[in-house]
């Protein structure tokens, strides 16, 4: 089994990606993890992504393929897991379909509007020894700038810059939604509204991965975002 959170640049795939690791058992795969691993540690891979990463751009196809496809192949990835941030462009989808092509395979669309993308983006913080997540008004830690796993002060990420979040949320409707349809067309997309409380996106997404009617959530045969203009 594979499941593959595709979203915009704060829409939750790593916030949804964390409680379904831990619904599933799959391992949580984010390519903007391991990125920003390789950042850390300095490595060629690393140095030549880090220029790519903070204006907001995609690094190459070539380079995340290659760290997925060495992820997928650990033992723990055997059975299932979840991709979070990949794939992001056409090419990659395709290069997935070839590494790893017999798995069955659902694709969970996280539908967010562009303005609270960028209010959650400015307002993420992260703990830079365990990388945990919080955010200053709807996610915040028991005292402020702390991290409540580790202790460690919290920091914003560099690609968190107002400048850098319009970049980056350019870059995704341009290269990364065509995607919708290109799973749409294999009958493997479903969309889920993003915009609501956590628990209610992670209850969204586990009726979905039970094959339940969403049912009461009206949800729209479009893009899963919450009609509005129905009643409660
Ligand atoms: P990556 O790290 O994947 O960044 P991203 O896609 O921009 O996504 P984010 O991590 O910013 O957001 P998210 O959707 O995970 O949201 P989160 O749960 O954290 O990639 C970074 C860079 O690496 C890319 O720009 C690119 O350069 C490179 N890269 C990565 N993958 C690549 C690929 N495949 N190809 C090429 N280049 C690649 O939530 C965000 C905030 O909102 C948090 O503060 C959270 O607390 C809050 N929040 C979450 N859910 C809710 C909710 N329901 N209500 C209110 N707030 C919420």
């Amino acid at each position: 089994m594979r499941i593959i959170l595709l979203g915009a640049p704060g829409s939750g795939k790593g916030t949804q990606g964390d409680l379904l690791e831990k619904r599933t058992g799959f391992p949580r795969i984010s390519t903007g993890d391991l990125l920003r691993l390789a950042v850390r540690r300095k490595t060629p891979l690393g140095l030549r992504a880090e220029a790519f990463m903070v204006q907001g751009l995609l690094v190459s196809d070539e380079v995340v393929e290659g760290l997925v496809r060495e992820r997928i192949a650990e033992a723990d990835c055997r059975v299932g897991y979840i991709l979070d941030g990949f794939p992001r462009t056409i090419a990659q989808a395709e290069a997935l379909a070839a590494m790893d092509g017999g798995r069955p395979e659902i694709v969970i669309g996280i539908e967010v509007d562009s303005e609270i993308l960028i209010e959650r983006l400015c307002g993420r913080r992260v703990c830079p020894a365990c990388q945990a997540v919080y955010n200053v008004s709807v996610q915040s830690p028991a005292r402020p700038g702390v991290c409540d796993a580790c202790g460690r002060g919290l920091v914003q990420r560099p690609d968190d810059t107002a400048e850098v979040i319009r970049k980056r949320i350019a870059v995704y409707l341009e290269q990364t939604a065509p995607l919708k349809d290109y799973y749409r067309r294999k009958n493997e997309f479903r969309a889920v509204d993003g915009q609501g409380p956590t628990e209610e996106i992670a209850a969204a997404i586990a009726r979905i991965l039970d094959g339940t009617p969403a049912g009461t959530t009206a949800e729209t045969a479009e893009d899963g975002r919450k009609d509005r203009r129905s009643p409660a």
